[in-house]
C-alpha cells in the first residue's frame, strides 16, 4: 500500500476551510443552524468547519453505509439518524467527498421528510466524474479527479483518517 505525497496539504486544507465557514457565516447571517454531520468520514472536517463559524448553531450526527450495485442503483443503510429536531430549521448537511452521489441524495431525501426551513449540502472534496446520481452541491471545498484518496477522515478500511493531509492512495501489486 503506497501514500502518495500530499494532494493538499494541512494548509491549503485549512485556508479552504476557513474560506467555506466563512461563506457559511456570511449565508446565515442573522439565523440560526443545525450542522449535520456524516460520519465517520466527515468528523474531520467538520469539526474544523464548525469552529468556525460565526452563527449560533446546534451539531448532530448521522451513520450510514452505501453498497454500489452493478446496476447504477445503491443500497444505502442509515446506522445512526438525527437526535436534534430539524423541522423548520435551517440544515447543512456536512459530507467528506461525492462521489457516486448515492449516499448525499439518500440523505438529502431522508431528512427532506422532516421539513426543514431550508438543506444546504457542503463537502469538502467533489469526485465529479464518478457520480451516478445528480446531486446539488452548494459548498465545495476542492474538485478532484477520479482517484483514491484517504486521510482527513477520509479512510481506506478505516485506516489512515488521521493523516492531517490529503493524499492519494494506491493499493501496490
Ligand atoms: P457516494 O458514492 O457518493 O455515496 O460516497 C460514499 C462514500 O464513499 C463517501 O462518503 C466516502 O466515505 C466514500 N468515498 C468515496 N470516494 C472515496 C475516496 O476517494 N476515499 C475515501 N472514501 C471515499
Ligand atoms: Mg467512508
Amino acid at each position: 500500500m503506497v501514500i502518495g505525497k500530499p494532494l493538499f496539504t494541512v494548509e491549503q486544507i485549512q485556508r479552504k476551510v476557513q474560506e467555506l465557514a466563512d461563506r457559511i457565516t456570511r449565508d446565515y447571517e442573522g439565523k440560526e443552524l443545525v450542522m449535520v454531520c456524516i460520519l465517520k468520514g466527515a468528523f474531520m472536517f467538520f469539526s474544523d468547519l464548525v469552529r468556525h463559524i460565526r452563527v449560533p448553531l446546534k451539531v448532530d450526527f448521522v451513520s450510514c453505509s452505501s453498497y454500489v450495485r452493478s446496476d447504477s442503483s445503491g443500497d444505502i443503510k442509515l446506522h445512526h439518524d438525527l437526535r436534534e429536531q430539524i423541522r423548520d430549521k435551517h440544515v447543512i448537511l456536512v459530507e467528506d467527498i461525492a462521489d457516486s452521489g448515492l449516499t448525499l441524495n439518500f440523505l438529502r431525501e431522508h431528512l427532506l421528510q422532516r421539513e426543514p426551513a431550508s438543506l444546504k449540502i457542503c463537502v469538502l472534496l467533489d469526485k465529479r466524474e464518478r457520480r451516478l446520481v445528480d446531486v446539488n452541491l452548494d459548498y465545495v471545498g476542492f474538485p478532484i479527479p477520479n482517484e483514491f484518496v484517504v486521510g482527513y477522515g477520509l479512510d481506506y478500511s478505516n485506516m489512515f483518517r488521521n493523516l492531517p493531509y490529503i493524499a492519494v492512495f494506491k493499493k501496490s501489486t
